[in-house]
């Protein structure tokens, strides 16, 4: 007679356990279907907040409400059809935003619900707490909160153990057993036996867990490869270790001497090998790689340090770009840096602490356009504006005379031409 059977309530508990683990795994997959805000970052953050605050569209805080669904619908997914239509709403909404159109958005009716039930969450959560919520920081929260395909894991191996454990006591409770028959004593078994025997008394537990481990592996995977397409803090590994901290930090060489492009033209340059040798056709040695790093320069120019002569086989350093906004966007460094007055740190961040260059603002379009709604422009004793300050239209040209700011946006910063050609 056995004293107590634990192998089946070890079973039970598994099953439960299992069964547990696997809705907690697929109500994540659905959620993630139908993330609503995972749709609106994707598709309308890049020109319309969640709450009231205008960026290039209005605030959407409230259009569940405002709006028929169908309406909705019909607006959302092609807005200039309805415009063209002669609909009083669309039309009316056109003419209040100044005639700047929105695209056609290409997600579907179920999508749409799952956008404006985000956006109706998102306004009964806080109301008050949306402190010009900027494009920027949504960004960088972006694939937040995620099932973890290790937090997965860690259950399974978790799982297991308790299995053990519970083999373990069954163990001893069937020494104890034969002891009382006095039979002989049956053989422990080890932990990979513990193991083995588990797996194959729950193979489809167990097949089933594997394929959702793996399914989220690839989808984690997919996600970071596909997803999300913003590079913030993106830092490539480069073909010479050069240090921002070093050189603009340590040794205080100003930004302009390498890259003083930025202040006359569109682009802020990456500087020659040639222009390396002002200093290092002396300096041959750094103070971490010693040798190692700088000879990388004299290999490009073909240089002997010790005769100091420059050889036929020259060859350009490849230098991986860090910034790469997208073809159809226009950003001039002149117009900002000159211009604007910006300096480098504020889109570039703490560049003298670098030791490897690297991405600081995520260069989305609402991160342009949320500056350009904030940025006042200082006309005063800048030539640039004494032209166009004469162009202004009457009504700015009295609010500038009145609280002496206008910002970028209101100069026409956010229309769509002047950053798209
Ligand atoms: C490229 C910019 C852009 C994108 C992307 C965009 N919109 Fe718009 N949206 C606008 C502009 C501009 C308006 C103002 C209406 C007009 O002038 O046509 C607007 C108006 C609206 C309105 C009417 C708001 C009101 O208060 O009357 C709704 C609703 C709306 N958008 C929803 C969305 C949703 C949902 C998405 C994402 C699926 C989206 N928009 C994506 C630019 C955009
Ligand atoms: C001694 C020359 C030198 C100085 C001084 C210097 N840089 Fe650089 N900079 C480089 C080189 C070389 C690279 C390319 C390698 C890299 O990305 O680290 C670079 C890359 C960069 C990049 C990334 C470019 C890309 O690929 O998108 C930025 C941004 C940048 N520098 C900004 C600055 C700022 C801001 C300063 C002043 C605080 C500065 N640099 C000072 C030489 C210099
Ligand atoms: C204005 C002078 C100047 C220019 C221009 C300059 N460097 Fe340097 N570089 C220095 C100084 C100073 C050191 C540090 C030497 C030391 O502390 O011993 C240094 C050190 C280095 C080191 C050694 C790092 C280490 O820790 O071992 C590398 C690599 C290097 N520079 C690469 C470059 C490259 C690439 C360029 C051109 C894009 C460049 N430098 C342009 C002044 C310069
Ligand atoms: C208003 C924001 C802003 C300011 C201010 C700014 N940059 Fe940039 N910078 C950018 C953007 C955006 C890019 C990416 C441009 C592209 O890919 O076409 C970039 C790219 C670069 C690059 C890569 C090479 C290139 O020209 O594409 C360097 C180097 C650089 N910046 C240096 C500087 C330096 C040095 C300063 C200060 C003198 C500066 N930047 C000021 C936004 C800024
Ligand atoms: C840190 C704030 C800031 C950021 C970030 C910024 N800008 Fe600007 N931008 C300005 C200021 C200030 C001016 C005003 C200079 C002027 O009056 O021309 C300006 C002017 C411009 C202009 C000329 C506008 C006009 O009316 O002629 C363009 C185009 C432009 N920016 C594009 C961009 C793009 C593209 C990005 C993003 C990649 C960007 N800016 C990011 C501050 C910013
Ligand atoms: C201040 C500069 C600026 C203005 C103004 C601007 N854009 Fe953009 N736009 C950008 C930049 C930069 C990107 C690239 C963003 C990225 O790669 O993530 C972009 C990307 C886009 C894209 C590609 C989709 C995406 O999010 O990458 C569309 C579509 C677009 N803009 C439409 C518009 C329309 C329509 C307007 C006018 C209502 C407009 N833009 C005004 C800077 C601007």
């Amino acid at each position: 007679m056995n004293l107590i059977s634990l192998r089946t309530p070890a079973k039970t508990l598994f099953t439960i356990l299992a069964v547990v683990v696997f809705s907690i795994v697929s109500s994540f997959d659905l959620q993630a279907q139908e993330d609503g805000e995972k749709l609106f970052k994707s598709y309308c953050a890049s020109c319309h907040s969640a709450g009231n605050n205008a960026l290039v569209g209005p605030g959407l805080a409230g259009v569940y409400d405002k709006y028929e669904r169908e309406w909705l619908y019909s607006w959302i997914k092609n807005s200039q059809a309805l415009i063209a239509s002669g609909d009083e709403q669309a039309v009316a909404v056109y003419e209040q935003y100044n005639k700047v159109l929105m695209p056609n958005q290409p997600v579907n009716n179920e999508q749409i619900d799952a956008i404006l039930t985000y956006i109706k969450e998102y306004n009964e959560a806080a109301p008050a707490a949306e402190v010009a919520s900027t494009d920027a920081a949504e960004v960088v929260e972006e694939g937040e909160a995620e099932t973890s395909p290790y937090f997965i894991a860690a259950i399974v191996i978790a799982l297991l153990m308790v299995v053990v454990i519970l083999r373990k006591v069954q163990h001893l409770m069937k020494v104890v057993e034969a002891r009382i028959k006095e039979e002989d004593i049956p053989e422990e078994l080890t932990l990979g036996q513990a193991i083995g025997r588990t797996i194959q008394s729950n193979k489809t537990i167990f097949a089933l867990m594997g394929i959702v481990v793996l399914c989220l592996f690839a989808k984690s995977g997919w996600d970071a490869a596909f997803g999300i397409g913003v590079y913030e803090g993106y830092e490539p590994e480069q073909p010479i270790k050069f240090s921002h901290e070093l050189h603009a930090g340590t040794n205080g060489i100003d930004c302009n001497y390498c890259h003083n492009s930025a202040s006359y033209s569109k682009s802020a340059g990456i500087p020659s090998a040639n222009l390396c040798m002002n200093c290092h056709t002396y300096i041959q040695e750094g103070p971490q790689y010693g040798k190692e790093e700088i000879s990388k320069i004299y290999a490009a120019l073909d240089f002997d340090p010790v005769t100091k002569t420059y050889g036929p086989n020259q060859k350009p350093i490849k230098w991986v770009k860090v910034h790469n906004l997208p073809d159809h966007a226009y950003f001039n460094h002149s117009q900002h840096v000159t211009v604007g007055k910006i300096a480098c740190q504020t889109c570039h961040g703490p560049v003298e602490t670098y030791t490897v260059g690297k991405q600081y603002a995520p260069l989305t379009m609402g991160w342009c356009i949320n500056c350009h709604r904030e940025t006042k422009v200082q006309m005063d004793g800048n030539g640039y504006y004494d032209e166009i300050h004469e162009r202004l239209p009457e009504s700015l040209k009295k609010q500038y005379l009145e609280d002496g700011t206008i910002t970028v946006s209101e100069l026409g910063g956010i229309e769509c031409a002047k950053c798209h050609y």
